[in-house]
């Protein structure tokens, strides 16, 4: 059924929100090794080499914690659509490969960019996500049936040969002093090979105009050439940040309004960036130490500083996870109404209130926040 006032629309992370996608936990694995991932929860019942689905109290406590959040969005009068879960247990394979399980579908910004008019699903470069794309098919036909402007896009399916990853990676790395692992970041020397364009969604941060591509552990520079080349009228940006496991843009550098990014300390960034915003007129903000700084997660493999995995509803609003107290008291001093939202349950399946959605519609236009040029952007 067509349904004429659905509109695919977003430039940006704060623009006024109308309709988001909000991830689902069912079926959410451990999965199996693969080359660019290898899951070692030795303590938790999943030591190096193991797989199998999360424990299903887990996965309970995080659709109840997801749901809640869809109902606290829908209360203010957004839509929420969600994705169709797969049976993520199954073996998958391509001709030239075949891995063990799939992952799941809770952290939809992982695998979905909105560009304005534009919905384009990421390559990945997890064999285990390959496939991740089926769960949001349903909801994106929807909107390709009821939005006649609506561009719906897919990034080249990647090989994912052994030739796009660098043999015995994670053995070397995890080994390898912090300042060589430091170094390694830095030049971009990884686990993904440049043999074809490779990107997360969430590696990639929305202000209008300019697009900042995250290089990272699952971000390669030839994903960011095809990035650059797909948004011939955006600036796309490479950058990097001083982070021994990047992944994903969202709980380093976030911005929240023009004029106004929060950044992850421990991360810094490169100087070049930070005086791009400067002489732009954006005040780059440290942000707090997360309140969980030391609590442990079983099964989780995000940090603590998912806490600025936050999700704007509009320029002065923004969603914060409820136990993060510190960084709303620093979110409320810079004039914003935090909306406090449970979700520690979700963390272990793969991110925050960020990670969990993507924007369907968010009332804006196509800005230009950055007029002057600096070094390299
Ligand atoms: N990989 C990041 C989270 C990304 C939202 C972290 O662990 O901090």
């Amino acid at each position: 059924m067509n349904d004429r006032t659905l509109r695919v629309n977003s430039w940006n992370g704060w623009d006024p929100l109308r309709h988001v996608l909000v991830g689902r936990a069912d079926g959410t694995m451990v999965q199996a090794p693969e080359p660019a991932v290898q899951r070692d929860f030795p303590d938790d019942g999943f030591p190096l080499g193991s797989y199998g689905p999360m424990p299903a109290e887990m996965t309970a406590e995080a659709n109840e914690q997801l749901d809640d959040f869809a109902g606290i969005l829908q209360r203010r009068g957004i839509r929420v659509d969600r994705p169709t879960a797969l049976d993520f247990s199954q073996q998958v394979a391509t001709p030239d490969w075949t891995q063990e399980s799939m992952f799941g579908c809770m952290p939809p910004r992982d695998v979905l960019l909105t560009v304005g008019n534009e919905i384009l699903e990421a390559t990945m470069c997890y064999r285990s996500r390959w496939f991740e794309y089926l769960a949001y098919r349903p909801v994106l036909q929807q909107l390709f049936d009821a939005d006649p402007n609506m561009r719906w896009e897919a990034a080249p399916k990647p090989r994912l040969t052994d030739a796009s990853y660098r043999p015995g990676f994670w053995e070397t790395y995890n080994k390898v002093p912090l300042a060589e692992k430091l170094e390694r970041v830095r030049n971009h020397d990884l686990v993904l090979t440049e043999a074809e364009p490779l990107f997360d969604a969430a590696d990639i941060a929305r202000c209008g105009k300019d697009l900042f591509v995250q290089l990272s552990l699952v971000t390669n520079r030839s994903g960011y050439r095809w990035l650059k080349r797909h948004f011939p009228d955006h600036r796309v940006h490479a950058v990097t940040f001083t982070n021994t496991h990047p992944l994903h843009i969202d709980a380093t550098w976030v911005p929240l309004r023009p004029g106004l990014v929060l950044h992850c300390g421990e991360r810094p960034a490169e100087p070049e960036l930070m005086k791009y915003y400067e002489i732009n007129d954006w005040e780059v903000v440290e942000a707090v130490q997360p309140a969980s700084w030391k609590h442990y997660q079983r099964l989780s493999f995000c940090s603590p500083w998912l806490a600025v995995n936050i999700l704007n509803l509009d320029p002065q609003t923004v969603c914060v996870e409820e136990t993060e107290v510190h960084l709303a008291d620093q979110l409320v001093k810079y004039g914003f109404e935090v909306v406090p939202v449970p979700f520690r349950a979700v963390g272990p399946f793969g991110g925050g209130l960020h990670c969990a959605t993507v924007d369907i519609e968010r009332d804006g236009v196509l800005e230009d926040y950055f007029p002057h040029r600096y070094g390299r952007f």
